[in-house]
């Protein structure tokens, strides 16, 4: 099924898919890896491609699977692959100026996060429309988080009511992401810490359980088993 992009759409989804895949183990890039049966990456494109607001989806690839993956997502969605660079934030940045003119809002997302629901692109966009320069969805932590010593001795513990785990996709007024991009210095994993840096506001929305990122073995194991029981819940 071909997933026909809303021409009419404000948005713009960056997907970073260029990473090696160190934590998960052998077996070639994560974005490629299968779930299901199908890429990680597919996964994504897709769930990306459900959202109405979506126009354009620009995928940073592993340098020597561009063609690859340009095949793979043809039959996905309308998308624009470029290569990706040494990290996650050049893999954004060549994404970044890989975007046509017109949407103003956009998006930054993980392929490594394949069960995201397209209903967490739409409220992470709606918020950056509503006129908020950056937006990220959270969830609460639910462990307890000790500071330790390089020699395993507890410091302390933080105050956990403050804290929160942080996903994609992160939103973000166009202009703002450029500037953000264009005054980095160090590589961060995430792009709305380049706002902060540049002392931007970030606000936060709920995030969703199934925006979980698959790092490790395990996370793929969960992540199948949530696909495979059909599970349809979208906290
Ligand atoms: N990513 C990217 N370009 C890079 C590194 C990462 O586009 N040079 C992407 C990954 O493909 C992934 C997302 O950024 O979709 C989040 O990164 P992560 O989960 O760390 O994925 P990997 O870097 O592939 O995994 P690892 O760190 O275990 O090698
Ligand atoms: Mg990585």
């Amino acid at each position: 099924m071909t997933a026909q992009l809303n021409p009419r759409g404000d948005v713009a989804v960056l997907v970073p898919a260029a990473g090696a895949g160190v934590r998960l183990g052998p077996g070639g890039p994560k974005a490629l890896r299968l779930l299901g049966g199908e890429p990680l990456l597919v996964h994504a494109v897709r769930r990306v491609a459900e959202a109405p607001s979506v126009a354009t989806i620009v995928v940073a690839a592993p340098a020597a699977d561009v063609d690859h993956v340009r095949r793979l997502l043809a039959p996905v969605a309308p998308v624009t692959v470029v290569p990706g660079g040494a990290d996650r934030q050049q893999s954004v940045a060549a994404a970044l100026a890989a975007v046509p003119p017109g949407p103003q809002i956009v998006l930054v997302h993980d392929a490594a996060r394949a069960l995201t629901p397209a209903t967490l692109v739409e409220s992470v966009a709606a918020r950056v429309r509503a006129g908020h320069d950056a937006v990220i969805p959270v969830l609460p932590v639910t462990d307890t988080i000790k500071e330790v010593s390089a020699d395993d001795v507890v410091l302390g513990t933080v105050d956990r009511s403050v804290l929160r785990a942080v996903q994609t996709p992160q939103g973000f007024r166009r202009s703002v992401l450029v500037a953000a991009h264009a005054a980095a210095l160090d590589p961060l994993t995430d792009d709305a810490g380049l706002v902060e840096k540049s002392g931007g506001t970030v606000t936060c929305v709920p995030g969703s359980e199934l925006a979980l990122k698959i790092t490790r073995p395990f996370d793929l194991m969960l992540a199948e088993h949530l696909l495979s029981g059909g599970v349809r819940f979208d906290p």
